[in-house]
């Protein structure tokens, strides 16, 4: 009760100023993802202008190996970033004082006590909807020094990453607002109301429509020749002399061409459903490149999610930190590996129909053996877009490291079951000597193999109801 984010933000720049004056040496242990590489990416910078010699490394979660690993590392200091909820004692006991936790997933009551642990939600900010890692972390480089509020774009991709933009056509909440507004004033960013195509200014036109998921547009979703045949009865260019034309090169009379010929062709589905999520706020950096995939904040934030779950994190981290120059190629060919392989791990799971059980409330997939830990997040979350799931709650799971199996979970397009994941997945995986959390409509847990019979039969009984303690 009663925190004062202001006050814990000072707090943390006087020690870590402090810590840098006596010559001190500074690690940040971050997580892979999107959100994970832009708060690194953003304390480290401000920790390097702030005169720091610091070290940034990247783990898929927080363990008590990695706590082990962080103990015996000849830095003196510790920042962790979008991980740690849960391990105040363990970083407490292993590092003494010398430790923060920049984060905004949801920590159980016992850690809002703890002035090292800096979480959006003990200062009563929601972190699923609010502030992100990266906007935790832009709050904490600002108390550093203001003029680190030229970091806002890269703020402004974490959440996106995170799918924040939960307001009213994809627009901000909270914080996550007053974010965008800083970097609308620094003159670094640009919002306007366009179609929501993937790809914005990289893809051309007919993949970017078929690639598409969200919204969801059976016939055309995945589907290039039916995009192709769409884009010329609507006699809208796809190339330019020889480059294939992108989202961002239509001229408004051309997006209204576009929309209707998606509206005439989705009028046997829910079109108006279809237009209200296909049309939204879009967030463009000015100052990147035209035809960049930084220009757009959302391609950005699907290259880092990339970068991570291929593992080159490094990659993205330095371009968060400014780097123009090798890092771009890199991140491009990243984009390309990552299209392919999810492509490729869509495919299996659709063919070999005894890795899916569906029941009414659930669709259960076995993924062991294709799909990587990393990327489990990115295929639920596809699962999820798919509209012959609507309605349900998608639990995939795969092999992890050291003989576990990590699951990850998602509500579908329209679920409105009362489960929470989060819960669902870290009471679960506590019962089974496992760890798991993240938030309502998005959560991951793993466990030993061993243990696996157990966690389904649980998981089953969960999500069919007959386990009240995990509803809301
Ligand atoms: O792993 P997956 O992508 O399914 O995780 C969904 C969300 O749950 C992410 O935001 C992740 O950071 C969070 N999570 C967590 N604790 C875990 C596993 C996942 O907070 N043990």
């Amino acid at each position: 009760m009663g925190k004062n984010l202001d006050q814990h933000l000072s707090n943390f720049s006087d020690r870590i100023l402090d810590h840098i004056r006596n010559g001190k040496d500074v690690s940040v242990t971050t997580h892979i993802d999107c959100d994970g590489l832009t708060s690194g990416a953003i304390i480290t910078k401000a920790l390097i202008r702030a005169g720091a010699k610091i070290t940034v490394r990247t783990t898929k979660e927080m363990s008590l190996g990695v706590v082990k690993s962080m103990q015996s590392d000849s830095r003196d200091f510790h920042i962790v970033t979008d991980l740690g909820g849960g391990f105040a004692k363990q970083f407490d006991e292993s590092l003494g004082e010398n430790w923060f936790v920049l984060d905004h997933h949801e920590i159980l009551e016992e850690e809002h006590d703890n002035e090292r642990v800096i979480n959006a939600w003990k200062y009563g900010i929601d972190g699923g909807t609010e502030i992100c890692a990266g906007g935790m972390a832009f709050l904490a480089a600002k108390a550093l020094d203001k003029r680190n509020s030229d970091l806002a774009p890269i703020a402004v991709v974490s959440a996106l990453g995170d799918r924040q933009d939960q307001g009213e056509r994809k627009s901000f909440l909270g914080k996550n607002a007053e974010i965008i507004e800083e970097a609308k004033s620094l003159g670094r960013l640009q919002v306007d109301m366009d179609m929501l195509l993937v790809g914005r200014e990289t893809r051309p036109l007919i993949d970017a429509l078929a690639f598409t998921s969200q919204p969801f547009i059976e016939g055309l979703t995945w589907n290039r020749d039916a995009c192709l045949a769409l884009f010329k009865s609507s006699g809208i260019e796809l190339k330019d002399g020889g480059r294939w034309r992108t989202p961002s090169d239509l001229t408004d009379d051309e997006k209204r061409l576009l929309i209707e010929s998606i509206t005439k062709f989705a009028s046997s589905q829910n079109a108006s459903q279809i237009m209200e999520e296909l049309i939204g706020h879009t967030y463009t950096f000015p100052a990147e490149e035209r035809r960049s995939f930084l220009r757009d904040a959302r391609e950005f934030s699907t290259m880092l999610n990339s970068c991570g779950r291929i593992s080159r994190s490094g990659v993205g981290i330095s371009i968060c930190m400014g780097d123009r120059n090798k890092m771009l190629q890199e991140g491009e060919n990243i984009l390309l590996e990552y299209r392919k392989l999810i492509r490729d791990y869509m495919n299996i799971l659709t063919n070999e129909r005894w890795r899916i059980s569906d029941s009414a409330r659930c669709v259960m997939v076995n993924a062991e053996g294709v799909v990587p830990e990393t990327m489990t997040g990115t295929i639920s979350s596809l699962l999820a877009g798919s509209p012959k799931n609507a309605g349900k709650i998608i639990i995939l799971r795969t092999n992890g490291e050291e003989n576990t199996i990590k699951f990850s979970s998602r509500k579908s397009i329209g679920c409105k079951t009362d489960v929470n994941l989060s819960s669902l997945m870290k009471s679960g995986a506590e019962k089974f000597n496992g760890i798991g959390g993240g938030h309502d409509a998005a959560a991951g847990a793993k466990i030993t193999k061993d243990k696996l019979d157990g966690f389904l039969d649980y998981l089953e009984d969960s999500v069919n109801g007959n386990n009240s303690q995990n509803s809301n």
